[in-house]
């Protein structure tokens, strides 16, 4: 196999150091071949390998060893550049030379200037990875893809969901696709409705200046919850591959009931935290974070009610939620089936699946049994399928499985153009609603504002989380 070249930009910056170098550093300790050329801006050509391994001891999930450490060392070095200087990228692609893998893990706003550079420089062979935010909104989204599809096809353009890398999201089609039992009642004559909940615990921590521009909505819906949406509502591909994959995953935003000024008020809830306490400890609120301007009224929760209008799920709403500085760090979603009236057992509970996506992935089912003793009373049971206890746990990370399938070109794990194209034609009137909008505030440590919870009292429900 030919050995790849990783060239991160934004070497220096908190995603390279949380997620990209211990990934990287995994995959050479399984016997990948890869070279990684670190762009940063700062003089760190002396000390950049060994903070790397401290990111790898810090951020990783597997225990270093001084073998795995030798071959990470020999293959990592640092180049310190100026990214904003065309002139730089000539130097910097004599460094590059064969084909490489082009990780833009900056800023967003430097990225005109990065591709710039690289069409100076004729470096327009090889891949490029995108982190989020696509854009900021959906003009800047469309400009920033014209100007990287005027220098690399549509088929080396790696736009990361990280969601997308996720064992536990990648079971999402399995279970439901290869199971007769949930294939057959998965639509709206059997489910009564879905919820997204990727519940947070952290704050905005050192990320600030980023955070405020983004908000909840930009920052985790439109990308990771979309996702997680499309992948529970999407029709069955044809085929496994990426083309087929996207296709049915973009109907479904396509299917999706717009967000007129009436239904964002109506089915939309936003929140920010004020300070609270989480597991015994007390903790700041949104306007004393870094970075944060003290009138920002950037949401950092959003609850909302998605209606997807096709036959399959007419009427079926699906209630997304995130947020930060909630009680506790959790994602699932939960499959609630109607209520069935049976002239036998009056006073039945609903069956549900529960898909555990983190920290500890697993499925649940509820169904009802017979409790013990001479009357026939019913009462709800679960069982339950833990993952790591089947599969051993040291499951690969995110990272790796994205990053081995941009090596591999397997496109299926990342977002194609019209998935994020429609998903911030989705967004926007919200965006533009709330502006004038001011917002409510829940305290650090609950599970957001009130209004959350009257989203789905409203309709006779309750969240499950
Ligand atoms: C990132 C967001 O994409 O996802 C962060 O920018 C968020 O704000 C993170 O904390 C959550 O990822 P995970 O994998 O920890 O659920």
């Amino acid at each position: 196999m030919v050995r790849i070249i990783f060239v991160i930009f934004g070497a220096t910056g908190d995603l390279t150091q949380r997620k990209l170098l211990p990934a990287f550093y995994n995959l050479m300790t399984n016997g990948m071949e890869i070279d990684i050329l670190a762009i940063g801006r700062r003089d760190k050509e002396e000390t950049f390998a060994q903070e790397a391994l401290a990111a790898v001891d810090t951020h990783g999930h597997l225990a270093r060893t001084p073998e795995a450490d030798k071959t990470f060392l020999k293959h990592i070095r640092y180049h310190r550049m100026d990214i904003t200087d065309e002139s730089a990228y000539t130097e910097l692609q004599k460094q590059v030379g064969a084909e490489a893998i082009y990780y833009f893990a900056t800023s967003p706003s430097l990225f005109k200037h990065i591709l710039k550079g690289m069409q100076h420089a004729g470096m327009t062979r090889g891949k490029v990875m995108f982190e989020k935010p696509f854009g900021e909104n959906l003009d800047t989204a469309r400009k920033l893809n014209k100007k990287i599809t005027k220098v690399f096809p549509e088929t080396s353009i790696y736009r990361i969901d990280h969601y997308l890398g996720k064992e536990s999201v990648q079971n999402l089609l399995v279970l439901r696709l290869a199971n007769r039992l949930f294939d057959a009642v998965w639509n709206r004559d059997y489910i009564d409705h879905v919820q997204i909940t990727v519940a947070e615990s952290i704050g905005v921590a050192t990320r600030g200046n980023y955070y405020d521009h983004a908000g909840a909505l930009k920052d985790m819906v439109k990308n990771h919850l979309f996702q997680l949406l499309m992948l529970v509502a999407m029709e069955p591909p044809a085929t496994l591959d990426a083309r087929a994959i996207h296709d049915e995953k973009v109907k479904v935003l396509r299917a999706m009931k717009p967000f007129s000024a009436k239904r964002v008020k109506e089915d939309v809830v936003r929140g920010q935290y004020r300070k609270g306490t989480i597991a015994g400890e007390e903790v700041k609120g949104y306007l004393q974070e870094e970075n944060i301007p003290k009138k920002s009224t950037t949401e950092t929760f959003i609850a909302m009610k998605m209606l997807v209008d096709n036959h399959r799920w007419k009427d079926v709403p699906f209630y997304l939620r995130t947020g930060k500085r909630l009680a506790k760090r959790e994602a699932e979603i939960t499959i609630q089936f109607k209520q069935m009236s049976h002239p036998l057992f009056p006073k039945l509970q609903e069956n549900i699946i529960c898909i555990r996506l983190q920290p500890d992935a697993g499925i649940s089912l509820q169904f009802n049994t017979k409790h013990p003793g001479d009357k026939i009373q019913v009462h709800p049971v679960i069982m339950d399928f833990c993952h790591d206890c089947v599969f051993g746990p040291n499951t690969p990370e995110a990272y790796e499985q994205l990053l081995q399938a941009a090596i591999k070109g397997d496109a299926t794990l990342f977002a194609r153009w019209d998935e994020v194209e429609e998903s911030w034609k989705l967004v926007e009137p919200i965006m533009k609603h709330w502006k004038q909008q001011a917002i409510p505030t829940y305290a650090a440590g609950s599970m957001g504002p009130r209004e959350a919870k009257h989203l789905l009292e409203r309709d006779g429900r309750r969240w499950h989380l």
